[in-house]
């Protein structure tokens, strides 16, 4: 009251001029309607309080996912029909329980399981909107969202209201938290969006979190309105601690932990609110200047919040504010309890954490092999962090070929190994190190690793987890079929690890996947190498070290991940010993500041576990292996970059693809792949999942190795599966493989593709085409009445010709400068004319005239090839005869197709792309 008063006065005397009675008036308006606010807030709370409490007090004893199991005590939310401080923005009375926890209530998902639940429940997706200013760097903070798998939209704070995303979605939330990258974009938020967005909030409970960057140099204090708080930059900190009684809102940081001491920089921010809703969450002390020496004592212990709560008890809305940005590591871990205890718990992660430490070539090398001495500090690590980590053990891994080839110590050390072999667990490498990319010989390389096989059995070394480490990642990826295939045969390998997937960095963007069963667990990186024996060779020495663990990248990256496979080398545990400082040093670390319990399982465990988590990646995504320097060195020699196609003919079945395949074919530039067996001579590589899962080297091996001989050194290689067009998957796997590559579609007009297809059906005695007419199929209602095989027969004849679906489909991964649409029709009556277009799309060195290379045939009805003078025109299959289609049909289609075909006239006009003369007639 007394500060209000003392506004009031203060005000009073800036504005006492008669000139300025208007402002005066203006300015009593606005402090009596904060008096009042100030009145309804301090005296009226208490019967509201009660209210609330009791609500609290009823709603323990339901299964609420509002309520936190993990320390006892609900939120501080206000419940239905409880009077509420009005907020800045006008009235929100209504329920305050979010409309996304109810629907979760209905769903009878408990708070326990409510992550999991939710999470893998595509639909209920917990996604947080990014708001964010073209002027601040945000990919710190994305990239923090996104190495912790947190799905997140991103908005420009200056899009238009109109253009932001809806933040609705079917009468449901979409987002569980907003996120502002500066404080200074809530407050300078135009009222509309402001209103919309603290609506939004109120609605479904979604709460806030701001950082406080700034977003110039000269904004160095603020008052927040309508934030009752003050945010001041540039602050020098020391005794930075976490609030002790701030457990109900932390997850992963332990409360009550703090050290003493400055803090590196002196552009720290701080916070300070007098609400007694508003909570410090970590809190530090100003570093006094030496000319504030009058400073009583007791002003200099004050703790200034660098990361703030509102528990919302002001306007109904919580947030969390966090000085600074993510650098700092305490508010890295701050930002992630943030979301949790924002999102009611929808976006928590169990505190499990999975670690395995993994040395490699553990026999390998020619200095700094282990001594006998390092041994045994070795297994005497092993033993302190298996207390502090239940069951850790180091992996090993081995190359049997160098055991004992080093000195007389280095000697000494293999064999204490050899002799402790039970005390560590154990995987294979190859015999001799070899790498596996560089065998074409199957038994080759099966041979090489039974030599290690044996070698292990000779020194007891037991591999018992199915776990392998391939050499220089080769063979992993770009994947080898034939090292999957030994590793299966020889060791029983189920599981390996890799950092090449999909490419080297960064860390928290590498992926796992599952080939030939062999399941494929991303690494982390740990800093340490090869090199680094001597602590005085790690860059920055210990205290670099110390700052990757205490809080830096190797710490971020334990928080970070469910599971962590660390790579460490053998050199990282002789001389000084780094590998064991680091281990030791990041579990303390840890275990001091967090509740991270840390765990251990066999790798066979910890990849089914990582892929529960990750459904998503279970299948590869062939990347090319052409444009990663680091791919192409441990390319296997059965892949070539020279036998992948530049160019793919798309489809749709039935438009004449395989007559285009033909000529195509008669060009001396161009080559096509070999016919697959097993896909009816197509290669369908990029649509049918069955055929991409066999890999790069399958795909590869139906193409011929065109730049190898000198004459075909201008030949460009083809590939044609009609499927691909109107396939789901196709073109995101396709743009992955040959991000270069020309597409080429055909259209014809979509019903006569219906028909064609419906006929071509018939010639394979499907019977549903055999049973029902034409109509009956294309106008075969969903219900439970029609057969599957009808609604399923009815879909191949209509969905691949809505066109402009599936070109549009094509085109969000392809420029339209990629694409060439044929005309079908045009492709029966002149073909010699399309493959004019054809060659000027290619590019072709040799243009060539197709009048003698492509002939009409009166019996067949249809233009053929010509080669070595002869016609060899298409099979019975290709041209077909049978009875026109009747006119109900035709009318049906007509109608079907209407709105389609006038979608794609206007996408191919806007793509500049080639219109059909029977699209433009229609
Ligand atoms: P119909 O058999 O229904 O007449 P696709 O090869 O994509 O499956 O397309 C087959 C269609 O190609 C045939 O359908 C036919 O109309 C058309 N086509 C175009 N040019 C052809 C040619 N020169 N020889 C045979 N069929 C051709």
């Amino acid at each position: 009251m007394d500060a209000i008063c003392s506004a009031i006065m203060r005000q009073a005397k800036r504005y006492g001029t008669p000139r300025s009675l208007k402002k005066t008036l203006l300015f009593v308006a606005v402090v009596s309607s904060v008096f009042v606010w100030y009145l309804s807030y301090h005296m009226l709370p208490s019967r509201n309080v009660s209210l609330v409490k009791d609500q609290l007090e009823k709603s323990i004893t339901v299964k609420d996912p509002l309520y936190s199991s993990q320390t006892g005590t609900r939120r501080a939310t206000l419940p239905t029909n409880t009077t509420r401080v009005p907020s800045p923005f006008g009235d929100r009375l209504g329920t305050n329980r979010s409309r996304a926890s109810e629907t979760l209530m209905k769903q009878n998902i408990t708070e326990r399981d409510t992550w999991t639940n939710v999470r893998f429940n595509k639909t209920v997706e917990p996604t947080i909107l990014v708001v964010t200013n073209q002027f601040l760097i945000s990919s710190d903070l994305t990239n923090a969202l996104k190495a912790n798998n947190i799905k997140f939209d991103k908005v420009y704070a200056s899009t238009l209201v109109t253009s932001w995303p809806a933040l609705e979605d079917n009468d449901t939330g979409k987002y569980f938290v907003i996120l502002f990258q500066s404080i200074v974009i809530l407050h300078d938020l135009n009222t509309e969006l402001l209103s919309t967005i603290y609506d939004y909030c109120y609605k479904y409970n979604a709460g806030i979190i701001a950082f406080s960057q700034q977003m110039s140099k000269t904004t160095k204090y603020k008052k927040l309105y309508p934030l009752p708080m003050t945010m001041e930059h540039g602050q020098s900190l020391r005794d930075i601690s976490v609030n002790p009684t701030a457990g109900d809102v932390l997850h992963i940081t332990k409360p009550g932990q703090g050290t003493r001491g400055s803090l590196p920089s002196s552009s720290w921010t701080v916070f300070k609110s007098d609400l007694p809703s508003y909570r410090p969450l970590v809190q530090a002390k100003k570093v006094t200047p030496a000319k504030s020496l009058n400073q009583t004592s007791q002003e200099k212990e004050i703790l200034y919040a660098t990361v703030l709560l509102d528990d919302g008890d002001y306007d109904g809305i919580q947030k969390i504010f966090i000085g600074n940005d993510l650098r700092f590591w305490l508010h890295y871990v701050l930002f992630l309890d943030s979301i949790s205890y924002l999102s009611h718990g929808l976006l928590r992660t169990s505190l499990d954490r999975y670690i395995q430490v993994d040395i490699d070539d553990v026999f390998v090398g020619k200095n700094g092999r282990l001594t006998h001495l390092d041994v045994q500090a070795l297994i005497n690590q092993q033993q302190v962090l298996s207390n502090k980590v239940p069951g850790f053990t180091f992996k090993l891994g081995f190359s049997g070929r160098s055991f004992g080839s080093g000195n007389e110590d280095e000697k000494k050390g293999d064999l204490a190994l050899a002799k402790n072999a039970h005390v560590f667990s154990w995987f294979p490498h190859m015999w001799g190190h070899a790498q596996a990319h560089t065998y074409d010989n199957r038994s080759k390389l099966v041979s090489e690793m039974k030599m290690n096989y044996q070698f292990a059995k000779s020194q007891n070394i037991t591999v018992y987890e199915s776990y392998a480490v391939a050499p220089h990642h080769s063979g992993v990826y770009p994947a080898h079929d034939m090292l999957y295939d030994a590793w299966k045969e020889v060791w029983g390998t189920k599981v390996t690890s890799t950092e090449e997937y999909p490419n080297l960095l960064p860390d928290w963007n590498r992926k796992g996947f599952i080939f030939k069963d062999i399941m494929v667990l991303p690494r982390k990186t740990c800093t340490l190498y090869t090199k680094n024996l001597l602590m005085s060779n790690y860059t920055g020495g210990k205290s670099g070290l110390d700052g990757v663990v205490r809080g830096g990248e190797v710490f971020k990256t334990v928080i970070s991940n469910p599971i962590s496979v660390f790579m460490t080398h053998m050199p990282n545990y002789a001389r000084d010993r780094l590998g064991l400082y680091l281990f030791d040093e990041l579990v303390t670390f840890i275990q001091r500041w967090t509740n991270i319990k840390l765990k251990t399982a066999s790798p066979v465990k910890m990849a089914q576990m990582y892929f529960e988590r990750h459904p998503e990646e279970r299948e590869p995504k062939w990347m090319n292996p052409c444009s990663d320097k680091r791919h192409l060195q441990i390319l296997p020699k059965l892949q070539s970059c020279d036998r992948l196609p530049q160019i793919l003919v798309l489809g749709p079945q039935k438009t004449g693809t395989a007559a285009l395949r033909a000529f195509m074919s008669l060009h001396p530039n161009l080559a096509s792949n070999y016919p697959s067996k097993e896909s009816f001579e197509e290669m369908q590589f990029f649509s049918n999942s069955k055929y991409y899962a066999r890999g790069l080297e399958w795909y590869m091996s139906h193409f011929p190795q065109v730049r190898h001989n000198p004459t075909d050194k201008d030949r460009i290689l083809f590939e044609k599966s009609a499927t691909y067009f109107d396939s789901e998957n196709a073109p995101k796997r396709a743009h992955l493989l040959l991000h270069k590559a020309k597409l080429i579609t055909i259209l014809i007009d979509p019903a006569k593709r219906a028909y064609s297809w419906y006929q071509h059906e018939r010639a394979h005695e499907n019977p549903a085409s055999l049973n029902y007419t034409f109509y009956d199929v294309i106008s075969a209602s969903d219900g439970p009445g029609t057969h599957p095989k009808v609604v399923s027969l009815r879909n191949r004849c209509l969905n691949p010709g809505m066109y402009a679906k599936h070109v549009s489909s094509w085109l969000s991964h392809y420029s339209s400068k990629k694409m060439l649409v044929l005309d079908g029709e045009l492709l029966k009556t002149d073909p010699v004319a399309v493959m004019v277009k054809v060659q000027q799309f290619l590019g072709l060195k040799r243009q060539i005239d197709y009048k003698d290379k492509i002939i009409f045939d009166k019996t067949k009805g249809f233009y053929c090839p010509v080669k070595s003078g002869r016609k060899h025109c298409l099979p019975k299959n290709k041209g077909r005869s049978y009875p026109p289609m009747d006119d109900k049909s035709k009318e049906f289609l007509r109608q079907f197709y209407q709105n389609y075909n006038f979608q794609l006239r206007n996408l191919l006009i806007k793509k500049h792309l080639h219109t059909p003369q029977w699209l433009g007639k229609d």
